[in-house]
Parts: C-alpha cells; structure tokens; sequence
C-alpha cells in the first residue's frame, strides 16, 4: 500500500530567507539542522532580493510554490506591510522576520521577541521578571523585542537611545498600549544613565556591525549583570566594556538560533531542540 502522504524527493516543502545582503546567513544550516533532528523534509535556500524589490521577490516565491520565508535586513517592516495577516507579535513590532503562505493569504509573525526573551530566560538562566533591564536602541531591533520584554514584567525598563526622541517615542507608544503595566518604562540618553544600575543590559543598536563604542557610563552593570548584545559571531565593543566592568556577556547567536526554532514550529508545528543546534553553530564560528 503507497503512503499517501509520502513526498517525491523533488517535492520537498521549500523555505528560504530573504534578505540584502544574505550570503553570510547562518539560517539554511540552522534550519538543515532542526529538519535533520525533526525528520522533516524540507529544503531552505539563501535568496538576495533587489533593494527595490522584495515585493516582487515574495510574489515570485509564491508562484514557485515555496510554503514560507525568514526575512531578514532591510525587509522586515516591508514584510509586514506585504503580509495579509499578522500576529499580535509582528503587529507589536510593525515588522515580520517570518511568513507563510496559505491559499492566497500571506500569514506574518516575529519571532526574534521570542527568540531573544528564550535565550536569556531558558538557556542563560536569567529570569527578567522584576530585574532593572537596559535596552540600547530605538530602531526596528529594538522595536521587535520590546513587548516580549515588557511581557516578562521587569520592574525597570530604560530604553537608551543616541537619538532621545526616538526612545521617547517608543515609551509613549507603549504607554498608549497599557495603562498599568507593572515594570517602570522610562527613555533617557546614554549620558543620563550615569548613576543607574541594571540587571540585564540588552544592546539592540547596529554599533556592533561597526565596531563602534557607545558612550555609555562604566558604571551601569550591577553585580551579576549580564550584558548582550543582539549581534553574533564577535565580541562587540559592549561585550568588551561590560566584561572590563565585571557583568557576564553573551552575544545573539542564541538568539538566533531561537528565533529559527519558533518560525520552524510556525511552520510545521514541530519544536525542535535547540540547546546542541547553539552549539554546533558556535563550533562553526
Ligand atoms: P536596526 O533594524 O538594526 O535596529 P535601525 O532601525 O537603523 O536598524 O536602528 C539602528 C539603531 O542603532 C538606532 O537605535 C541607532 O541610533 P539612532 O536612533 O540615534 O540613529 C543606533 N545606532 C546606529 N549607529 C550608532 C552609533 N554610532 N552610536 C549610537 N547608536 C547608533
């Protein structure tokens, strides 16, 4: 008797990430390694959409049949606006890193929230619940992982930003949100932090790319702080300054890992184990 739900070879379900620039995604390894584990048959590409055109790049795919993309800088904000349906998280961050396609539906969700809250809270062992947390950054990184942090009640969050206004921006917006959230949400500027001191210091701001320092006073790590930044694969100038200053540091690749791992259960409804997925990538690095 055939299977009637076994698969030709050449009929795998296909995913990709889209993303300009894409060679150096780790996203094809991590997924290979989840469908490896979880015995799914699907294969993940790599694909360079034109800056101008991500739009047409996603309506190829479909036509294609792919079941679903990553998205990943500059197209996570335009993923969203493309998207026909959206969850609380992507509608949170206005911007998707992961969609599917369902009939004529384009279905967008942001795991990175997740992604991130994962790794700190289960593999880095730090519970955000009433720590002083520090978020670095007002750009769509930031943006992508506030709620998730908001929704682990810290009892402090300061959102620093080089630009004021943009922190501030972002505090109101959440005030509109909610009323009577339980954790202390104030903007500041990195000079302004001089005299606080936090738990958790999360940099979400691009410096990590560039090797630039932020002008963010020493003194700000609190005993057993930990320190991460959103970047992988280096040790960026926050690692460097909060280890100088005794916190711990980590970098993103758990992060990334872990954002894979929720769009992968998106997707095909199986959670895959990430804790050896972390490492191998690390091995790789
Ligand atoms: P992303 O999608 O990576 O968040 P983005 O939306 O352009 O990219 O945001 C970049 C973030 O890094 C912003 O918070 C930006 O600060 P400004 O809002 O003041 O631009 C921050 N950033 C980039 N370069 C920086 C630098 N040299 N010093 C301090 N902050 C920097």
């Amino acid at each position: 008797m055939t299977d009637k739900y076994a698969k030709p070879l050449n009929c795998l379900d296909r995913y990709a990430v889209v993303g300009n620039p894409i060679s150096h995604s780790k996203s094809p390894l991590i997924h290979a390694a989840f469908a490896k584990q979880t015995n799914q048959d699907i294969s993940y590409e790599r694909i360079l959409a034109p800056l101008d055109g991500f739009e047409a790049t996603v309506k190829d795919l479909i036509a294609k049949g792919y079941k679903g993309i990553n998205v990943t800088v500059p197209f996570k904000f335009e993923a969203y606006k493309l998207a026909t349906h959206h969850s609380q998280s992507s509608h949170n961050a206005g911007a998707a890193n992961t969609l599917w396609f369902e009939a004529k539906d384009i279905v967008a969700d942001n795991t990175d929230g997740v992604g991130l809250v994962r790794d700190i809270e289960h593999n880095l062992n730090l519970l955000m619940s009433g720590k002083r947390v520090l978020l670095l950054g007002a750009g769509g990184a930031a943006q992508g992982v506030l709620h998730p942090i908001l929704e682990k009640n810290p009892s402090l969050l300061v959102i620093a930003n080089r630009t004021l206004d943009k922190a501030l921006e972002m505090v109101k917006k959440i005030e509109r949100l909610q009323n009577h959230h339980p954790t202390a949400l104030s903007a500041s500027t990195f000079e302004d932090l001089t005299g606080h001191e936090f738990d958790l210091v999360i940099n979400a701001t691009s410096t990590g790319l560039t090797d630039t320092a932020l002008a963010i006073p020493n003194t700000i790590f609190a005993k057993g702080c930990l320190a991460y930044d959103m970047m992988y694969g280096r040790v960026t100038p926050l690692m460097k300054q909060a280890q100088e200053n005794g916190a711990q540091v980590a970098d993103g690749l758990g992060m990334l890992v872990e954002q894979a791992a929720e769009a992968f259960y998106l997707w095909r409804g199986v959670r895959p184990e990430t804790h050896s997925v972390i490492q191998q990538m690390r091995s790789l690095a």
